[in-house]
């Protein structure tokens, strides 16, 4: 019998471009697992830390390995994992980039993928490799947002929720981690209002939104603090370049808890070259996301908002990351309290169709995740 061998789609170098290379075997050590990748998802941080040469992730050692979205086969697992065994169909947040961890073993754009129990939950039959692969990032990042208790501390998800008499606002509630922020508040009894372009009100409303408003329209925060009256705010997550600003505004004059999680940075970086030119750009760019940021914590003070940003792999550190992952995402797949959203979109086959996949998430999807499949 042939001994399997791993390959990976390498960032060689800061602002480089991907390399298909082999790749060491991962090994579990203790509460972690190995798959064999089935299919991998797409996010716009892949793209920006590749292109902005690892904005945000100064630690990271190079080459390394991009990618959080991982669905598979469990190949191997490690001392102490309980719930999971050797055969079983599963989805991860794959943590590599995480500062504490920063190890290529766990990115997610190679055959064989480590994985941490923690952070991955089993697929039921009734889901294919392509829907499931939407869910990691997605629902780790709304979660951070809604469950931590430096950002919305909400309560957490029941069965069957618990009204709580409060109101979520979900702004870009049909990007990939709004669509999971709509239904992770609804399945802990909050009310939810949303914004997103018109095309996208059906979907979000069958998300388990009461209303959703235009977020172009120039009466938005206008007509959300209408949509207020009566109500009590639980808080809001800001997801959107420059969706901040707006979400400030709304907490503001509203009753209740004036907390906004903020999920994007004020500028979209989707114009980043992707070697030539990077240094001219982030001296263009970087300038106008130190203001944005300013502006909406001065704007926030003086309207007695807390802001906070999120950060959607903090969960592997604290009680949120089980809570979804172990707890949460096994019974609401299963029963299809929580539907895996956007649909995903599947952009190639082979680790080597990760770059165009890239580049098509670089340049929009709408209601939609870009998928690969392995
Ligand atoms: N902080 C973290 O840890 C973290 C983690 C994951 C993602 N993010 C950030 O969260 C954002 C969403 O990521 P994603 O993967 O969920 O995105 P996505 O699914 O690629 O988002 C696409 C959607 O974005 C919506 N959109 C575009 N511009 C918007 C704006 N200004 N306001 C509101 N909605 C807008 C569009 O909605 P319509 O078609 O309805 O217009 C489109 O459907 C990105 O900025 C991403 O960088 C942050």
């Amino acid at each position: 019998m042939t001994m399997p061998t791993n390959q990976a789609m390498w960032l060689p170098a800061k602002g480089a471009r991907l390399q298909l290379a082999a790749a060491p075997m991962p090994i579990a050590g203790p509460g972690q697992i190995v798959v064999r990748a089935a299919a991998i998802a797409i996010n716009p941080v892949d793209w920006i830390v590749q292109r902005m040469g690892g904005l945000g992730f100064p630690w990271l050692r190079y080459p390394m390995v991009l990618g959080w979205d991982v669905v598979g086969e469990v190949t191997a697992i490690g001392e102490d994992v309980t719930q999971i065994a050797v055969g079983d169909r599963v989805v991860g947040l794959a943590v590599g980039q995480d500062k504490a961890v920063n190890d290529s073993a766990e990115g997610g754009f190679q055959h064989y993928v480590r994985l941490r129990e923690s952070m991955t939950a089993p697929i039921p039959p009734t889901l294919s490799w392509e829907q499931a692969a939407v869910l990691p990032l997605g629902i780790a990042t709304a979660a951070c947002a809604l469950f931590q208790k430096q950002h919305l501390a909400l309560a957490h998800p029941s069965a069957p929720p618990s009204p709580i008499g409060k109101t979520v606002l979900i702004w870009g509630a049909s990007t990939s981690v709004g669509s999971n922020a709509v239904q992770l508040a609804v399945a802990a009894g909050y009310e939810v209002i949303a914004t997103a372009s018109p095309r996208n009100h059906a979907f979000v409303q069958q998300l388990g939104a009461e209303a959703v408003y235009d977020y172009r329209s120039p009466t938005v925060v206008r007509d959300l603090v209408e949509a207020m009256n009566g109500r009590e705010l639980a808080g809001a997550v800001a997801i959107g370049a420059g969706s901040a600003l707006p979400c400030v505004a709304v907490a503001g004059g509203c009753a209740g808890d004036k907390a906004v999680a903020m999920v994007s940075p004020p500028v979209s970086f989707d114009q980043a070259p992707l070697s030539k030119g990077r240094t001219t750009y982030l001296l263009r760019t970087m300038p106008r996301v130190v203001v944005g940021m300013l502006a909406t914590i001065l704007r926030a003070r003086g309207r007695g908002v807390r802001t906070g940003f999120v950060n959607g792999v903090t969960l592997l550190h604290d009680e949120v990351g089980p809570m979804i992952f172990n707890e949460f995402l096994p019974a609401a797949l299963t029963s299809g309290r929580l539907r895996p959203a956007p649909n995903p979109q599947i952009a190639g086959h082979g680790l080597s169709a990760i770059p165009d996949a890239l580049d098509r998430q670089r340049r929009g999807v709408s209601n939609g995740k870009i998928v690969v499949t392995l």
